[in-house]
Protein backbone atom coordinates (compact mmCIF):
# COMPACT_ATOMS: atom_id res chain seq x y z
CA UNK A 1 0.00 0.00 0.00
CA UNK A 2 1.54 3.38 -0.86
CA UNK A 3 2.39 6.05 1.76
CA UNK A 4 -0.92 8.41 0.78
CA UNK A 5 -3.29 5.82 1.71
CA UNK A 6 -1.35 5.12 4.93
CA UNK A 7 -1.99 8.42 5.64
CA UNK A 8 -6.08 8.12 4.89
CA UNK A 9 -5.86 4.47 7.05
CA UNK A 10 -4.63 6.42 10.06
CA UNK A 11 -7.19 9.63 9.31
CA UNK A 12 -10.04 7.12 8.93
CA UNK A 13 -9.29 5.31 12.74
CA UNK A 14 -8.71 8.64 14.37
CA UNK A 15 -11.92 10.06 13.63
CA UNK A 16 -13.44 7.02 15.27
CA UNK A 17 -12.86 9.08 18.24
CA UNK A 18 -14.98 11.86 16.96
CA UNK A 19 -18.04 11.37 18.88
CA UNK A 20 -21.29 14.33 18.40
CA UNK A 21 -21.11 17.74 20.13
CA UNK A 22 -17.59 17.95 20.30
CA UNK A 23 -15.48 20.68 19.27
CA UNK A 24 -12.84 19.89 17.48
CA UNK A 25 -9.34 21.23 16.25
CA UNK A 26 -8.15 20.70 12.59
CA UNK A 27 -4.59 20.00 11.90
CA UNK A 28 -2.95 20.81 8.39
CA UNK A 29 -1.36 18.77 5.68
CA UNK A 30 -1.89 15.93 3.28
CA UNK A 31 -2.68 13.51 6.42
CA UNK A 32 -4.91 15.94 7.60
CA UNK A 33 -6.71 16.43 4.34
CA UNK A 34 -8.13 12.67 4.57
CA UNK A 35 -9.29 13.30 8.68
CA UNK A 36 -10.93 17.09 7.17
CA UNK A 37 -12.76 14.92 4.66
CA UNK A 38 -14.14 11.59 6.35
CA UNK A 39 -15.53 14.48 9.16
CA UNK A 40 -16.74 16.28 5.69
CA UNK A 41 -18.97 12.85 4.89
CA UNK A 42 -19.99 12.27 8.73
CA UNK A 43 -20.90 16.01 8.95
CA UNK A 44 -23.41 15.53 6.13
CA UNK A 45 -24.68 12.04 7.40
CA UNK A 46 -25.82 14.54 10.61
CA UNK A 47 -23.13 14.74 12.87
CA UNK A 48 -23.13 17.86 15.05
CA UNK A 49 -19.59 19.30 15.76
CA UNK A 50 -17.87 22.61 15.30
CA UNK A 51 -14.54 22.93 14.45
CA UNK A 52 -11.39 25.23 14.99
CA UNK A 53 -8.76 25.21 11.95
CA UNK A 54 -5.17 25.16 12.36
CA UNK A 55 -4.74 27.10 9.33
CA UNK A 56 -6.04 29.31 6.39
CA UNK A 57 -5.97 26.39 4.04
CA UNK A 58 -7.51 23.47 6.18
CA UNK A 59 -10.25 26.62 7.27
CA UNK A 60 -11.12 26.88 3.66
CA UNK A 61 -11.47 22.86 3.04
CA UNK A 62 -13.62 22.60 5.94
CA UNK A 63 -16.36 25.13 5.39
CA UNK A 64 -16.20 24.21 1.53
CA UNK A 65 -17.26 20.48 2.91
CA UNK A 66 -19.75 22.19 5.12
CA UNK A 67 -18.21 21.81 8.84
CA UNK A 68 -18.90 24.52 10.52
CA UNK A 69 -15.66 26.22 11.69
CA UNK A 70 -15.31 28.74 14.44
CA UNK A 71 -12.99 30.73 16.18
CA UNK A 72 -10.47 29.62 18.96
CA UNK A 73 -12.25 32.43 21.48
CA UNK A 74 -15.59 31.15 20.80
CA UNK A 75 -14.24 27.44 21.47
CA UNK A 76 -12.59 28.34 24.39
CA UNK A 77 -11.60 24.98 24.95
CA UNK A 78 -11.23 22.09 22.29
CA UNK A 79 -12.38 17.97 23.27
CA UNK A 80 -9.94 16.41 20.88
CA UNK A 81 -7.74 17.99 17.87
CA UNK A 82 -6.15 15.53 15.01
CA UNK A 83 -3.23 16.90 13.12
CA UNK A 84 -0.48 15.48 11.17
CA UNK A 85 3.68 15.37 11.84
CA UNK A 86 6.55 15.06 10.01
CA UNK A 87 8.23 13.11 12.56
CA UNK A 88 7.49 11.12 15.73
CA UNK A 89 9.49 9.20 18.22
CA UNK A 90 8.70 7.03 20.77
CA UNK A 91 7.90 9.02 23.35
CA UNK A 92 5.40 11.03 21.68
CA UNK A 93 7.71 13.72 20.46
CA UNK A 94 6.86 15.78 16.97
CA UNK A 95 8.72 17.43 14.77
CA UNK A 96 5.85 19.51 12.90
CA UNK A 97 5.48 22.60 10.82
CA UNK A 98 6.33 21.44 7.23
CA UNK A 99 3.32 22.64 5.73
CA UNK A 100 4.35 26.02 8.28
CA UNK A 101 1.45 26.01 10.38
CA UNK A 102 3.29 25.00 13.76
CA UNK A 103 1.94 28.26 15.32
CA UNK A 104 -1.50 27.74 15.15
CA UNK A 105 -0.99 24.56 15.16
CA UNK A 106 1.00 24.51 18.79
CA UNK A 107 -1.88 26.68 20.35
CA UNK A 108 -5.02 24.60 19.24
CA UNK A 109 -2.87 21.22 20.54
CA UNK A 110 -2.51 23.25 23.89
CA UNK A 111 -6.17 24.17 24.24
CA UNK A 112 -7.02 20.54 23.52
CA UNK A 113 -8.12 18.28 25.88
CA UNK A 114 -6.92 15.26 23.42
CA UNK A 115 -4.35 15.50 20.67
CA UNK A 116 -4.29 12.80 18.17
CA UNK A 117 -1.97 12.80 15.61
CA UNK A 118 -2.00 10.54 12.85
CA UNK A 119 0.87 9.42 10.03
CA UNK A 120 2.30 7.23 7.61
CA UNK A 121 4.95 4.90 8.61
CA UNK A 122 7.56 7.02 7.31
CA UNK A 123 6.60 9.36 10.07
CA UNK A 124 7.72 7.18 12.83
CA UNK A 125 11.37 7.61 13.66
CA UNK A 126 13.86 6.49 16.37
CA UNK A 127 15.57 9.88 16.94
CA UNK A 128 13.63 13.27 15.57
CA UNK A 129 16.03 15.40 13.61
CA UNK A 130 16.11 14.21 10.24
CA UNK A 131 13.22 16.19 9.29
CA UNK A 132 14.49 19.84 9.40
CA UNK A 133 12.96 21.72 12.62
CA UNK A 134 11.20 24.59 11.48
CA UNK A 135 10.98 27.83 13.55
CA UNK A 136 8.84 30.70 13.20
CA UNK A 137 10.22 34.20 13.51
CA UNK A 138 9.02 37.81 13.28
CA UNK A 139 10.12 39.05 10.16
CA UNK A 140 11.86 42.00 11.85
CA UNK A 141 14.58 40.15 13.93
CA UNK A 142 14.85 36.82 11.23
CA UNK A 143 17.92 37.76 9.18
CA UNK A 144 19.80 38.25 13.11
CA UNK A 145 18.17 35.05 14.35
CA UNK A 146 19.67 33.11 11.50
CA UNK A 147 23.45 34.46 12.84
CA UNK A 148 22.33 33.46 16.44
CA UNK A 149 21.70 29.87 14.93
CA UNK A 150 24.57 29.75 12.74
CA UNK A 151 26.86 30.72 15.76
CA UNK A 152 24.71 27.90 17.79
CA UNK A 153 25.77 25.39 14.87
CA UNK A 154 22.07 25.05 14.09
CA UNK A 155 22.22 25.17 10.33
CA UNK A 156 19.73 27.73 9.75
CA UNK A 157 17.92 28.16 6.24
CA UNK A 158 15.20 30.53 5.82
CA UNK A 159 12.47 29.16 3.75
CA UNK A 160 11.90 30.59 0.18
CA UNK A 161 8.72 30.64 -1.90
CA UNK A 162 10.22 31.12 -4.83
CA UNK A 163 12.38 33.78 -4.91
CA UNK A 164 10.02 35.68 -2.38
CA UNK A 165 10.23 34.47 1.49
CA UNK A 166 7.91 31.99 2.45
CA UNK A 167 5.25 33.81 4.81
CA UNK A 168 2.72 32.34 7.39
CA UNK A 169 -0.47 32.55 8.06
CA UNK A 170 0.72 35.16 10.59
CA UNK A 171 2.66 36.77 8.25
CA UNK A 172 5.71 35.59 9.98
CA UNK A 173 8.88 34.29 8.45
CA UNK A 174 9.91 30.06 9.07
CA UNK A 175 13.90 29.73 9.17
CA UNK A 176 14.55 25.59 8.99
CA UNK A 177 17.43 24.06 11.37
CA UNK A 178 19.36 20.85 11.56
CA UNK A 179 18.85 19.64 14.54
CA UNK A 180 20.27 15.83 14.20
CA UNK A 181 23.54 16.37 15.84
CA UNK A 182 22.93 19.19 18.21
CA UNK A 183 23.68 17.43 21.84
CA UNK A 184 20.96 19.53 23.65
CA UNK A 185 18.70 17.78 25.09
CA UNK A 186 15.38 18.96 23.18
CA UNK A 187 13.79 19.89 26.20
CA UNK A 188 16.63 22.26 26.54
CA UNK A 189 16.73 22.92 23.01
CA UNK A 190 12.89 24.25 23.03
CA UNK A 191 13.12 26.41 26.19
CA UNK A 192 16.65 27.61 24.76
CA UNK A 193 15.34 28.68 21.42
CA UNK A 194 12.52 30.35 23.01
CA UNK A 195 14.29 32.54 24.94
CA UNK A 196 15.73 34.42 21.49
CA UNK A 197 13.39 37.75 21.03
CA UNK A 198 11.83 37.48 17.42
CA UNK A 199 11.17 33.90 17.75
CA UNK A 200 7.74 33.07 17.92
CA UNK A 201 7.60 29.68 18.04
CA UNK A 202 9.19 26.12 17.19
CA UNK A 203 8.31 22.99 15.60
CA UNK A 204 9.23 21.04 18.26
CA UNK A 205 5.95 19.54 20.13
CA UNK A 206 7.12 17.60 23.00
CA UNK A 207 4.31 17.07 25.38
CA UNK A 208 1.30 17.61 23.99
CA UNK A 209 0.00 14.55 22.39
CA UNK A 210 -1.80 11.61 23.47
CA UNK A 211 -2.38 9.10 21.02
CA UNK A 212 -0.73 8.72 18.24
CA UNK A 213 -1.99 6.24 14.90
CA UNK A 214 0.26 5.30 12.59
CA UNK A 215 -0.87 3.78 9.32
CA UNK A 216 1.41 0.96 8.53
CA UNK A 217 -0.31 -0.14 5.48
CA UNK A 218 -3.54 -1.50 6.24
CA UNK A 219 -3.34 -1.61 9.61
CA UNK A 220 -3.99 1.77 12.06
CA UNK A 221 -1.51 1.33 14.96
CA UNK A 222 -2.44 3.16 17.63
CA UNK A 223 -0.11 4.10 20.72
CA UNK A 224 -1.49 5.60 23.83
CA UNK A 225 0.83 7.81 25.99
C1 LIG B 1 1.82 21.69 9.04
O1 LIG B 1 2.53 22.82 9.31
C2 LIG B 1 2.53 20.54 9.64
O2 LIG B 1 2.77 20.60 10.99
C3 LIG B 1 1.90 19.24 9.26
O3 LIG B 1 1.07 18.75 10.25
C4 LIG B 1 2.99 18.30 9.01
O4 LIG B 1 3.90 18.98 8.18
C5 LIG B 1 2.53 17.02 8.34
O5 LIG B 1 2.12 17.28 7.05
P1 LIG B 1 1.80 16.11 6.04
O6 LIG B 1 0.68 15.33 6.63
O7 LIG B 1 1.42 16.82 4.77
O8 LIG B 1 3.05 15.31 5.90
Amino acid sequence: MSAVNEKKVAALEAVKYIKSGMTVGLGTGSTAFFMIEAIGEMVQKGLKLTAVATSDETEKLAKKLGIQVITLAEAKRLDVTIDGADEVDEDFQLIKGGGGALLREKIVAHNSDMNIIIADSSKSVAKLGKFKLPIETIPFATQLIIKELEGMKLAPVQRMRGTDDYKTDENNDIIDIDIWDTDIKLTDLEQLLKTIPGIVETGLFLTTTDLVIIGKGEEAVIKKR
